[in-house]
C-alpha cells in the first residue's frame, strides 16, 4: 500500500477477527521494528510476544477490560530496561563488537563516553529516556503494519505494574512501556468507518 493510503486505512482497532497473522509476516514486522533508530543505537527496549492464552487472560485483568489483548492475533508488549545505563551500554557494545568483528576492549573509550553522557542522571530518568525510545519503535511498528495491511491497536490503557507482575519482568530487569495488539479487523468493528480527526497541515505545522 502507498504510505498515505495505508495511514488513512489504519485505525485503532477495537475488535479483531479470529484470523491469525502468518509467522513470516510477524517476523518481518518485528525486524522492521528492530530497525527503528534509537539514541546512539542503544535500543534500551525489548518486545515480549505473548502467545499463551492463559497469560493473556491474566493480562486482561490489567487492561481496562479491553479484551483485544486476548482476542488479537498477536500481542506485543514493549518493555524497557531498568538495569541502568551501564547494562544498556554493555549489551549494545557486545552486539557492536560481534557484528563488526572487533574486540570489546577497543570500545572502552566509546563506552566511557556513553556512560558519562547518558549516565549523569538518576536511573528513573534513564528509564524515562528508554520509554521515549520504545515509543519511536512503537510508531515504526504501527506504520510498518499499516503498509503491510496488518491491523493494530497501540494500548496505553493498561496497568503497567500488573503487566510486569504477570510477565515476571522484574526478574528480567525490564518494565512495561506500551502494548501493541495486531491482527485483522473484525468486519463488525464500526470504528473502521470513522473519519480521521486530525489537524490540517496549516494548523499542525508552524514555519518560522
Ligand atoms: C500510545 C497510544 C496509546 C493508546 N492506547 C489505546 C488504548 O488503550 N485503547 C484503545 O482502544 N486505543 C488506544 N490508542 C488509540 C488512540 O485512541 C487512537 O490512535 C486515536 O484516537 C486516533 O484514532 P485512529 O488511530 O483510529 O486514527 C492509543 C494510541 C496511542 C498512540
Amino acid at each position: 500500500m502507498e504510505l498515505l493510503d495505508a495511514l488513512n486505512w489504519r485505525y485503532a482497532v477495537k475488535q479483531f477477527s479470529e484470523d491469525i497473522i502468518p509467522d513470516a509476516v510477524i517476523a518481518n514486522l518485528i525486524r522492521a521494528t528492530s530497525l527503528t533508530p534509537s539514541c546512539y543505537g542503544l535500543q534500551p527496549y525489548q518486545i515480549i510476544q505473548v502467545n499463551d492464552r492463559s497469560v493473556r487472560e491474566k493480562l486482561l485483568t490489567h487492561s481496562w477490560g479491553q479484551d483485544k489483548v486476548v482476542e488479537c492475533s498477536h500481542l506485543l508488549v514493549f518493555t524497557v530496561s531498568t538495569a541502568g545505563i551501564e547494562s544498556i551500554v554493555d549489551r549494545y557494545l557486545h552486539q557492536q563488537a560481534h557484528i563488526n568483528d572487533e574486540a570489546i576492549s577497543e570500545l572502552e573509550d566509546f563506552r566511557a563516553y556513553l556512560i558519562r553522557t547518558l549516565g549523569a542522571k538518576p536511573n528513573e530518568q534513564v528509564i524515562e529516556w528508554a520509554h521515549r525510545q520504545a515509543y519511536i519503535a512503537l510508531g515504526n511498528l504501527l506504520t510498518s503494519a499499516a503498509v503491510s495491511a496488518i491491523d493494530t491497536c497501540p494500548m496505553e490503557g493498561i496497568d503497567a505494574a500488573g503487566f510486569d507482575e504477570v510477565l515476571g519482568l522484574q526478574a528480567l530487569d525490564l518494565t512495561t512501556s506500551v502494548v501493541c495488539t495486531l491482527g485483522y479487523r473484525n468486519t463488525g468493528d464500526k470504528h473502521a468507518l470513522k473519519p480521521k480527526i486530525r489537524f490540517a497541515n496549516s494548523d499542525f505545522l508552524r514555519e518560522v
